[in-house]
Parts: C-alpha cells; sequence; structure tokens
C-alpha cells in the first residue's frame, strides 16, 4: 500500500518505527509534516499540496497529530479522507477524544466506568460542585495538562477549593474528580489496534506520589489483563470511534475505570516495555483494512493474421 504517515517529527521514536514496520512489511511510506500540507477546497473537488508538489495515490494516513497542532491536523486529515483514503483514526474521532469533557460524556454515556467527574464555569457554584462530587480527597486536574502537569491531589475541602481558586485566576480550564485511593498510585496502559489489545503495561508511581506518569518517575512493568479490563479498553476505544487507541485505566474496588483514551498514544514505552511489535500491529491492520489491490492481468494480444 501507498501509506503516509501525520507527523511534525522525522526523528521521533513513534514516527520512526512505523515508517520501518511499514518498510519491512513491503509498503511505501511517507512522513508527511501536517503544517506543510495545504489544500484546495471546491464543490465535489479536494487537493493537497506538499512542499509545491501534489498529493496523490495515497491510499491509507495514519495520523500521529499533536494536541498543539489538532485543529490544522485534523482539517488536514479530512481533507485525505475526502479524497478517499483510509485512516484508523479519523479527523472526528481525533477531535471527540480530544475534548476531555465530551470523552467523559461519550464514555458515561455508554455505561463504561469512570471516576465520578464535576466541572463547573462559576464561582459561585463551587461549594455545591464538590458537594455533588462527595467527600475528598479530590483530583483536580487542568483540562489543558499532560504528563501529569496540572493534575493536583487535594485531601481537605479547603485544598480543593483553594486549588480551584488558583485555576480559575489563571483563566485555566479544569475538572474533579473523586480520588481513587485503591489503584495505589498506578495505572494501566492498554493499546488498542483494532478489536485487539496488543499490549499493556502497568505503570507505577515513585514512593510518595499518584501520579505514575514515566516522564514523572514512573515505572512501567508487563501485565496481564482481566477480561474486564479488556473488555473496558476496546469499548471505550469503540466509543470513541478510534481504531488505534491507548486506554488508560485505574484498578478500582468497582472494577477499571477509564482516565483517558489517547488518539495518538506513543509506542517508545510500550514497546520497550512488553517487547510488543506494536507499530507492525498498527500497520497490519491499516493493509487489513484497505480493499484488495486488483492486480494488473494482462490480456492477451490477439494474434494477427497474417
Ligand atoms: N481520579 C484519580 N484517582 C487516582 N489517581 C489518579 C486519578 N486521576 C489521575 N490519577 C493519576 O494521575 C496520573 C495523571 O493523570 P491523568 O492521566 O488524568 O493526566 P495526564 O497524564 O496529565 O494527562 P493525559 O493522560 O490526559 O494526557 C494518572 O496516570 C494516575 O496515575
Ligand atoms: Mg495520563
Amino acid at each position: 500500500m501507498k501509506l503516509a504517515i501525520l507527523s511534525r517529527n522525522t526523528k521521533l521514536y513513534s514516527t520512526q518505527r512505523l515508517v520501518a514496520a511499514a518498510r519491512e512489511r513491503g509498503h511505501t511510506v511517507r512522513v508527511l509534516d501536517p503544517l506543510r500540507c495545504y489544500m484546495k477546497i471546491a464543490p465535489g473537488s479536494f487537493h493537497l499540496n506538499y512542499k509545491g508538489k501534489p498529493l496523490t495515490g495515497i491510499q491509507a494516513v495514519i495520523p500521529r497529530i499533536g494536541a498543539s497542532v489538532t485543529r490544522y491536523g485534523t482539517a488536514v486529515l479530512r481533507q485525505f479522507e475526502l479524497m478517499g483514503a483510509y485512516t484508523p483514526n479519523s479527523s472526528d474521532a481525533i477531535l471527540r477524544a480530544r475534548d476531555k469533557l465530551r470523552c467523559h460524556q461519550l464514555l458515561a454515556g455508554q455505561g463504561i466506568g469512570l471516576p465520578a467527574t464535576v466541572f463547573g464555569d462559576n464561582p459561585d457554584d463551587t461549594d455545591d460542585l464538590l458537594r455533588l462530587l462527595g467527600k475528598p480527597p479530590h483530583v483536580i486536574k487542568l483540562i489543558e495538562g499532560s504528563q501529569g502537569n496540572g493534575v493536583v491531589l487535594a485531601e481537605r475541602l479547603s485544598a480543593s477549593r483553594s486549588v480551584i481558586e488558583a485555576f480559575r485566576g489563571l483563566y485555566a480550564n479544569f475538572l474533579v474528580q473523586e480520588f481513587i485511593g485503591e489503584a495505589g498510585g498506578a495505572d494501566i496502559r492498554c493499546f488498542v489496534v483494532g478489536d485487539q489489545v496488543v499490549a499493556a503495561m502497568h505503570r507505577q508511581a515513585e514512593a510518595g506520589e499518584f501520579r505514575s506518569n514515566l516522564h514523572r518517575g514512573g515505572q512501567a512493568s508487563r501485565v496481564r489483563l482481566t477480561a474486564a479490563e479488556k473488555s473496558t479498553a476496546l469499548r471505550a476505544a469503540k466509543v470513541m470511534g478510534l481504531e488505534v487507541a491507548g486506554v488508560d485505566l485505574l484498578r478500582s474496588r468497582s472494577g477499571p475505570l477509564v482516565l483517558e483514551v489517547n488518539s495518538s498514544p506513543g509506542l517508545e514505552g510500550i514497546e520497550g516495555t512488553t517487547k510488543v511489535d506494536v507499530a507492525g500491529a498498527i500497520i497490519d491492520h491499516v493493509a487489513a483494512r484497505l480493499p484488495p489491490v486488483r492486480k494488473r492481468t494482462k490480456r492477451p494480444v490477439a494474434k494477427r493474421k497474417k
């Protein structure tokens, strides 16, 4: 197949692994910086150019779109979709997953377990908002945060109020969750490809820390998932409409709870920890979803009568 990977940086581990896995399997692959793709939109006709040349014949696109370029990146991906290319994660699905409040609403709407979550806009409502959530400890999270930045554990109600006040003072968007203490500072990353969890790792926060992010010193190890964890991860990805997803779970007394569904999950941590060829699984999935290429058969040339 003729494949494009939308990525801002060819040197990233995930991008390099996808390129290598595609080439190993005999596919043609190009890495395109989404910010260098530009497009023409006209009734019923869609074009994409890249660094002065038209992009044609691309059958499949694997998007690796960072949060900072979500809008432009998904517009480029949508243009590819309109031109008939297949993508495991559509522009709509990526936008859905990037909107954390919407993601929580969609998952909860399908009965998928989540830590109880509240959010509100007006400072006058803070007390009632926290009452709605229940007793502390609470976890207050910046909506735009990542790698554990802006994720705060408040043990007392007064601390929750102060953190919320501080975030509001900075005009930051945040949500507040019940703290799942029994998760013991650990979460589980399930890597979903199609209808399988191809790899999973357990991430344990360092002592004295409740955030298990590897960037904050969390330790990753292999883990065996329960049937409930597998099916929760698969259902969460499906609800978001993502064929490739990193689903983060907390192990709670009431079963697996979804923390996040990531539409561009990194490959380095999961491949390093599990030794699974996740990049290969993604490429195989994409190739299997393409309509079979019809081999051109040579028509017998009619013999000319002498
Ligand atoms: N409600 C909670 N109860 C217990 N621990 C939590 C809770 N929410 C988050 N954590 C811990 O904090 C870590 C960071 O939180 P979270 O994953 O929500 O934010 P992030 O990693 O900064 O952002 P994102 O994963 O959305 O990019 C989680 O991996 C988990 O270990
Ligand atoms: Mg996280």
